[in-house]
């Protein structure tokens, strides 16, 4: 059934700790009727969904069926001319590697409103849960955001030229290439530039591993480190700041709640 006009808001949903939500966000989930969420939402996001919305999950997890893009952008035209608003809710910011812009796109051409609600990236945010800061005075004046997963699969060009900056290098989807990346960093003399692998940050499941190029290969097996994972590399690892530390009280306090709810 109808509720309103055909239209789809794409939501960027924070990158873990259901926190770092904005109220737009928020305001948007309350008005939607039906809400299609990636594999890195945090379920308890949805609590913000009217009860009888429709929640269809679309993203890929171990075993299950996963949707190619072309029926998410089918699922979403189809959904809103039968249903009205369509939240497409997605992890981290929807335009950083978050293909929001593809899905705007596609809708558009069937006449469909469409708005978007930016995100807290995980490619800061993760970081930032760390104490890593992406710039800080005398250690880096920059930072460069690349994917290690090209849509042809390969790890992108940028990275062999972000090695030659003295910037800051944070690679996302980059963990199948670790090996390629190590090297690349190395044939630039950067065995010792310190490095921060960062897997589920911001939330409870976070694990970390901190070393250098030359030593991050054994700490991954050690810490058996995996996808999806933020890789940041250059000094301002060296120089993160000791959080003490409103984001483990965060991911504290889901802990208590979640044991609440299992009670
Ligand atoms: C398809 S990209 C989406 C990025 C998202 N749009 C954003 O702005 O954060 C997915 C990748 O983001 C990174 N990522 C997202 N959330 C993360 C988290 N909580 N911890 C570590 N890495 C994360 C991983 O590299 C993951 O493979």
């Amino acid at each position: 059934m109808i509720s309103g006009d055909p239209k789809l808001t794409v939501v960027g949903a924070g990158p873990g700790d259901p926190d770092l939500i904005t109220l737009k966000a928020i305001k948007a989930l309350e008005s939607a009727n039906v809400i299609l969420y990636d594999a890195l939402i945090n379920d308890k996001l949805l609590k913000y969904a009217p009860i009888n919305s429709e929640k269809i999950f679309v993203g890929k997890r171990k075993g299950c069926y996963a949707f190619q893009q072309e029926q998410i952008n089918e699922l979403i035209v189809a959904r809103a001319k039968s249903h009205g608003h369509v939240v497409r809710l997605k992890g981290g910011d929807p335009f950083i590697f978050g293909r929001g812009a593809e899905e705007i796109d596609y809708v558009k051409q069937f006449g469909i409103e469409t708005y978007v609600v930016p995100g807290i990236s995980s490619m800061a945010a993760v970081p930032a849960y760390r104490g890593i800061p992406l710039t800080k005075r005398g250690a880096s004046e920059s930072f460069w955001v690349i994917t290690g997963t090209t849509k042809s699969h390969k790890l992108s060009n940028d990275v062999a030229l972000a090695a030659k900056s003295t910037a800051t290098v944070v690679i996302l989807m980059g963990m199948g290439k670790l090996d390629e990346i190590v090297s690349i960093f190395s044939s630039e003399g950067k065995q010792k530039t310190p490095i921060a692998i960062i897997q589920n940050g911001t939330t409870k499941e976070e694990k970390v591993g901190i070393g250098t190029i030359e030593t991050i290969g054994n700490i991954v097996k050690e810490k058996q480190l995996s996808s999806p994972a933020i890789i940041v590399i250059g000094d301002v690892v060296r120089e993160r700041v000791k959080l003490n530390s409103i984001s483990e009280e965060i991911i504290q306090n889901q802990k208590v709640v979640s044991n609440q709810i299992e009670i």
